[in-house]
């Protein structure tokens, strides 16, 4: 599929996976993209997961035919984009490796497909293909410590590698141009909250020193090539990655029997009751961790409740705060709740928890003894007012 002169997308869509890295939902698919410079020489951008190699194979040879491919452009090694380099490195064996330092010492401990002629590169290098020269910009641990971009002037595109992509498998469109994008600028969103969530700091390092490049077309591994969507998704990475919410309150609980899901209730009716518009609720043991991940990136206020469970914090509650300690979300609002019926343990745990997490406490913690009396309810309807009102202050 050509994007533009000289330049043609060779991706695939993988519609059978289920989790993407073995834990994100895949309800939509997910594609890998790579790209084909086709110029004096010609140069692959990434390649896909092996799986889907013979596929790959005949859309490079649908642009080039028979023709040699001169360089392999590694941007990033996560294997769902360095799969086929074995493979590619057998069906084009003069094909040199463009890498810096850290990604050839990967190429060897994962494929040991070092070889004399590949080329290592250094923050700022360029390579010449003809009409397009391109140059290399480290962007470590964005969202590994070998990442990269790759930028040609000629045409202000930017190879982009995980940054700037998304799940969702291309439905027959690449260029945002060419479809609705708006399902996956929300998909970008999850990925980011899946994925990139801890790595804003690395996200804003690298952000600032894109700045400086004229950005007109961002092709990224995954998800639809932007064009008049890069000022968004540059705006979704610079929010996310400085924290920037908009007014709203996700609660999020797991309950065995009931009772803490009726505190739950309590909490998003008194948030709505005092006037905010947007609340989510999840309940943890049905909503996926990447989906409840993404609406806390979204959002500025955050309820979190569970009951007591052996001795702790019952688990599907407990797993979302170990998750939400590794990621940078210190910015919410936070309030939480959480029953017992012999020995407290639930808000204790919680409470731990944003030890790591560092939000800002807007009320005291909600917790009941056995059933959810009204007295709790009628607490926690307070809890859900005063996160409201926080968040819209
Ligand atoms: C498997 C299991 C383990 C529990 N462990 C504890 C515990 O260690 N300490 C405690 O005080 N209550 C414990 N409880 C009681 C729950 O905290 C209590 O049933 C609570 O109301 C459950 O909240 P829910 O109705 O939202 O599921 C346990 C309940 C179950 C079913
Ligand atoms: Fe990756
Ligand atoms: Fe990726």
């Amino acid at each position: 599929m050509k994007i533009r002169e000289n330049l043609y997308y060779v991706g695939v869509n993988d519609r059978v996976k289920h989790r993407f890295e073995g834990l994100w939902h895949l309800p939509h698919g997910v594609s890998y993209n790579s790209y084909l410079i086709d110029d004096e020489k010609v140069a692959l951008v990434d390649t896909v997961d092996v799986a889907f190699f013979a596929e790959y194979l005949e859309k490079i040879r649908a642009v080039l035919g028979d023709r040699p491919v001169d360089y392999l452009i590694i941007n990033h090694m996560e294997p769902d984009h360095s799969g086929a380099l074995s493979l590619i490195r057998k069906y084009y064996p003069e094909i040199r490796l463009v890498g810096n330092r850290k990604t050839m010492e990967m190429v060897g401990g994962f494929y040991g497909a070092n070889s004399e002629g590949d080329i290592v590169v250094a923050d700022g290098d360029a390579l010449s293909l003809g009409r397009s020269t391109l140059t290399f910009h480290l962007a470590p641990m964005l969202h590994w410590p070998e990442t990269m971009v790759t930028y040609d002037a000629a045409d202000g595109t930017l190879f982009s590698g995980d940054a700037f992509g998304c799940f969702g498998a291309l439905n027959g469109a690449v260029m945002d141009t060419a479809m609705d994008y708006e399902h996956y600028i929300s998909e970008m969103e999850r990925y980011f909250a899946a994925i990139l969530g801890k790595f804003c700091a690395p996200v804003r390092t690298a952000l600032a020193k894109l700045s400086a490049l004229d950005i007109r077309m961002i092709c990224s591994t995954h998800g639809p090539v932007w064009t008049e969507a890069v000022p968004r998704v540059v705006d979704v990475y610079r929010r996310f990655s400085e924290g920037v919410t908009v007014p709203g309150l996700v609660v999020c609980y797991g309950s065995m029997y009931g009772n803490t899901q009726r505190v739950a209730e309590a909490v998003a009716e008194g948030a709505a009751a005092a006037g905010l518009r947007k609340v989510i609720v999840h309940n943890l043991s049905v909503s996926q961790p990447s989906f409840v991940l993404a609406d806390i990136f979204r959002y500025g206020a955050l309820a979190v409740g569970g009951p007591t469970y052996n001795g702790g914090l019952f688990p599907v509650v407990e797993d979302l705060l170990k998750r939400l300690a590794h990621r940078e979300v210190r910015g919410r609002k936070l309030a939480f709740f959480g029953g017992y019926t012999w020995s407290s343990q639930a808000v204790k745990t919680i409470a731990a928890y944003n030890g790591h997490m560092k939000m800002e406490m807007a009320a005291e913690p909600v917790e009941w003894k056995q059933g959810a009396s009204a007295d709790a309810l009628e607490r926690g309807r307070a809890l859900g007012k005063a996160l409201a009102e926080a968040v819209m202050n």
